[in-house]
């Protein structure tokens, strides 16, 4: 409760979500497409927290250190090149939310061991890089904390890619549990009636963004930075021409009918803000009507940059001497805010625990 009384969430009468990036270096289209553009979107409507999670990095970049410090920051210019406005929502910087890490250790007794394992998207991670059997202890725990990165802000939905559906599915698993084992609210309760049975979590769902998984410029995988196929939101336009250039779609000659379900084509969908002229391209392409790539490919880099434009301009100003600073007080006072939030969760939820031994008052930032 705040001050005044009223639970801290519901005080604005907006609805409150969370969601986070690991800071892995610069941002780039597909996190765009997939998450940061319905950030945007929905920023001014509801009560908004977006998590820098730092201490996830350290999983896999534990020897890396001073590049996770520096991507963190990096990662906070592009949140505000692409209009995450700091004054709306609060940007929180894991490692500083004590609370966080106190709920991880709690959830993970809620959690059968095999049940974290099977995560399919831990099991990819630990596919594609090439991890076997050699990941640290952490690594795991990380989607145990990523259910408490969620649960202590008691967010109701989690705006994600497509990627990050099964940390959800664990963090609805934990709450549903917490709820049952602390609160006693009874297995048959519907996932959205937990708080009114006296649940101190409501079960969270995820919002998965209208493309969910963007291609790369090669034409074939997810865009990412580490697979070299990513357009970043800091690239300059020539650089944006250059890679849309060298979208892969296989196709031979502007008389070929083309398959309008190919990346270049993907492209087109997301960055053409015109449907009519969208419609117009597929159709031409499917039937092969003399237009080739290299001009849809213009068409697709010029609709880039128009978007990044004003992207570009808005980072102009959170870069040079100085501006890590700034962005470090920007940082501290979403976590501030964050903390506000989160203390009270965890107060909620020891009570309803039994580890409620005496009132407790940390002094957090
Ligand atoms: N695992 C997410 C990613 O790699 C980042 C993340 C951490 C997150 N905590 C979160 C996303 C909580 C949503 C909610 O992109």
């Amino acid at each position: 409760m705040s001050a005044s009384g009223t639970p801290i969430g519901t005080s604005s009468g907006k609805p409150r979500i969370l969601t986070g990036d690991t800071p892995t270096g610069s941002l780039h289209l597909g996190h765009w497409v997939g998450s940061v553009r319905r950030r945007v979107e929905i920023q001014p409507s509801h009560e908004c927290y977006f998590l820098l999670a730092n201490m996830h990095a350290f999983t896999t970049r534990t020897e890396d250190s001073a590049s996770i410090r520096a991507d963190t920051i990096e990662i906070v210019r592009d949140y505000l090149a692409m209009g995450i406005d700091p004054q709306q929502s609060a940007i929180v910087l894991q490692s500083e939310v004590p609370a966080i890490a106190e709920l991880t250790f709690l959830f993970a007794m809620l959690l059968p061991f095999n049940r974290v394992m099977r995560n399919p998207t831990l099991k990819t991670e630990i596919e594609l890089k090439g991890m076997g059997d050699k990941f640290a202890f952490g690594f795991p725990l990380y989607a145990v904390g990523q259910t408490a990165d969620i649960l202590a802000f008691r967010a109701v939905s989690v705006p994600v890619g497509e990627d990050q559906v099964p940390h959800l599915e664990l963090t609805r698993e934990v709450a549903r549990r917490f709820n049952q084992v602390f609160c006693g609210v009874p297995t048959d309760i519907e996932d959205h009636e937990h708080e009114q049975h006296g649940g101190v979590f409501p079960v969270p769902v995820a919002d998965v963004g209208r493309v969910g998984r963007l291609m790369g410029t090669d034409g074939k995988n997810k865009m990412s930075k580490s697979l070299n196929n990513a357009i970043a939101i800091a690239d300059s336009a020539k650089d944006v021409q250059k890679k849309v250039n060298k979208i892969f779609t296989g196709r031979q000659s502007p008389t070929e009918p083309g398959d309008t379900s190919n990346a270049l084509f993907q492209f087109v969908e997301c960055f053409i803000p015109d449907a009519a002229r969208v419609a117009e391209l597929k159709d031409r392409y499917a039937r092969g009507d003399n237009i080739g790539d290299g001009h849809i490919k213009a068409e697709v880099a010029e609709a880039i940059n128009a978007l990044l434009a004003p992207m570009r301009e808005r980072r102009a100003q959170f870069e040079g001497p100085g501006s890590d600073q700034r962005i470090i007080d920007i940082i501290m006072d979403g976590t501030r805010r964050a903390n506000r939030l989160c203390e009270e969760t965890l107060l909620m939820a020891k009570a309803a625990a039994g580890l409620k031994f005496w009132p407790r008052q940390l002094q957090l930032g």
